[in-house]
């Protein structure tokens, strides 16, 4: 990686809870902190809220993250993204009196129509299995990954990995054409379908202890996104050496995979606890340049 010293000081100062050279993490309420960064400094966000409080990650959360929250940060990711930045926002919604909740789609049409985000895609989290069976409706296995972009997006890196069925062939079918006088000849000219294709906007992980994580201390954290979901993001939309926010933290996942694909990263996460665990698992990795 190249070192690029001065890349932090236009971050704040106050609230740091450990840095390094490559990144630095804030416990911190993320949108007070927000507020003091620069607008426009971000190249991507990729991150995942607390769904509709499913979760109760300390004991001040319902208080904390409702939807006018949630409009706040939105406000204050959409000020810091780069022209051309990415925010990817992972999220579900909880089932609450017989209705799913719509938290996702709210919060999707917020970053659009207040936020001035384009909605580039909504993508597809497709999870190995479901943790609650459903007995009057199919089994939910997915989540959301919107993808929010500030105008055309400035960065786009395709994964190439699905296996193409037709490989060897040309997208005509068989590389023939006909003849006058009828019969088929062997073509030359058409472009023959490779090994591989890009890949689709339906992404599978497994998830739940022992397939998700590779750190077993991550797993004192209770909701955490899969390692290989944030690095396909980070590969997908940012090169090296930008600067990637996660405003929720968690337990560090963002932050490890951007050490290990030569990205900066920047974390916010409210909770003491979960920001010891961050700096315990990072510690094995490359921090310093
Ligand atoms: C869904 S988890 C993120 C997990 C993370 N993606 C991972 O893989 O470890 C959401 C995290 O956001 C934190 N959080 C909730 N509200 C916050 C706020 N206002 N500011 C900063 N962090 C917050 C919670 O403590 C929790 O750790």
């Amino acid at each position: 990686m190249v070192k690029q010293q001065n890349w932090k000081v236009q971050f704040p100062t106050v609230n740091r809870s450990f840095e390094s050279t490559t990144g630095i993490l804030y416990n911190s309420n993320n949108i007070d902190l927000l507020k003091k960064f620069p607008d426009k400094s971000i190249d991507l966000v990729v991150t995942s809220p607390p769904y509709d409080n499913l979760r109760t990650y300390n004991k001040n959360i319902d208080k904390i993250w409702n939807f006018d929250i949630f409009k706040q940060l939105a406000i204050q990711l959409s000020r810091v993204l780069k022209v051309g930045g990415i925010i990817v926002w992972v999220v579900g919604d909880a089932t609450i009196d017989g209705s799913e909740t719509g938290t996702s789609f709210r919060q999707a049409l917020y970053f659009k129509d207040v936020c001035n985000l384009n909605i580039h895609d909504t993508m597809i989290y497709e999870k190995a299995g479901f943790s609650n069976p459903s007995s009057n409706r199919y089994h939910q296995i997915f989540e959301y990954m919107f993808i929010f972009s500030k105008g055309k997006p400035k960065t786009f890196n395709p994964i190439i990995d699905r296996k193409n069925r037709y490989s060897g062939s040309t997208s005509w079918g068989k590389n023939t054409a006909r003849k006058v006088n009828g019969e088929l000849s062997e073509r030359k000219d058409r472009n023959i379908i490779s090994d591989y294709g890009q890949r689709y906007n339906i992404w599978k992980y497994a998830n739940g202890k022992g397939f998700g994580q590779k750190d077993d201390i991550a797993y004192q954290h209770p909701a955490t996104f899969p390692e290989q979901l944030a690095y396909d993001h980070i590969i997908s939309w940012s090169n090296k050496h930008d600067i990637v926010l996660d405003p929720f933290m968690g337990s560090g996942t963002t932050a490890k995979q951007c050490i290990l694909t030569d990205r900066y990263w920047i974390g916010i996460e409210i909770n003491v606890e979960y920001c010891e665990i961050i700096q315990k698992r990072l510690q094995k990795y490359k921090l310093f340049l």
